[in-house]
């Protein structure tokens, strides 16, 4: 990855309190706890959680942390005009046309494609193959599922979720989950 054209370096990985897991993930280390990110003040911060809401909390918790440049994989398309928030994660073989504004903290999964005009908002996350059309806005902590399609000039309210497979033909509120062609509200299983 490369933040803003530059090489990333990962100095470690910081996972909550209680984490089980490994100390090491391919010679990086795993640190326990977010206090651990006081001991790297060099280091900026790359929120690398899918689920929106996590990541906001944990943003939240880290306010007064830095926050990395977007980090962009070598493969993306970006067009001249778009703008990406710091913390945002760009996968590879995504791409964002022209006049687009992605949030801080925002994921655009492998092959995302993101058409003329829109607008991504902080948080969201756009799952691999989905595909935002030209004048869409996507609002903030918004998850729009693997292969799902929103049509032109929509809106997709703020912490909703998109469904995988979706096509979204017409906007859709805050806090809902929509599924299916064409998209429909769906009850959440708790
Ligand atoms: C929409 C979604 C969030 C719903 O998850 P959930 O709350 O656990 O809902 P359930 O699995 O209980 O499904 C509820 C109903 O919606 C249907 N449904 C769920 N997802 C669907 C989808 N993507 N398309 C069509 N129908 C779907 C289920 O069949 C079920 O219908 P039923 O009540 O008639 O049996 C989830 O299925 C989904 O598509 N998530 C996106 C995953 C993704 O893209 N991840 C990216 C990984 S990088």
């Amino acid at each position: 990855m490369q933040a803003l054209g530059v090489p990333a370096v990962c100095a470690g990985l910081i996972v909550e309190a209680g984490y089980a897991g490994a100390r090491e993930i391919e010679g990086v280390p795993v640190w326990e706890g977010l206090e651990q990110l006081a001991r790297h003040p060099d280091a900026a911060v790359v929120i690398a959680i899918g689920a929106p809401d996590v990541r906001r909390r944990i943003a939240d918790a880290i306010a007064d942390a830095p926050v990395a440049e977007p980090l962009v994989h070598p493969s993306v398309m970006l067009g001249r005009t778009v703008a990406l928030g710091e913390g945002t994660i760009v996968g590879p073989a995504a791409v964002a046309t022209a006049d687009v504004t992605v949030g801080r903290h925002a994921q655009l999964h492998v092959g995302a494609t993101i058409g003329h005009d829109a607008r991504i908002d902080d948080f969201a996350v756009l799952a691999p193959a989905s595909t935002v059309s030209g004048n869409v806005h996507v609002g903030e902590g918004a998850f729009v599922g693997t292969g799902a399609v929103i049509l032109p000039k929509v809106a997709v309210g703020p912490w909703s979720v998109v469904g995988a497979g979706a096509v979204v033909t017409r906007d859709v509120g805050g806090g809902v989950t929509v599924v299916g062609n064409p998209a429909r509200p769906v009850q959440p299983s708790a």
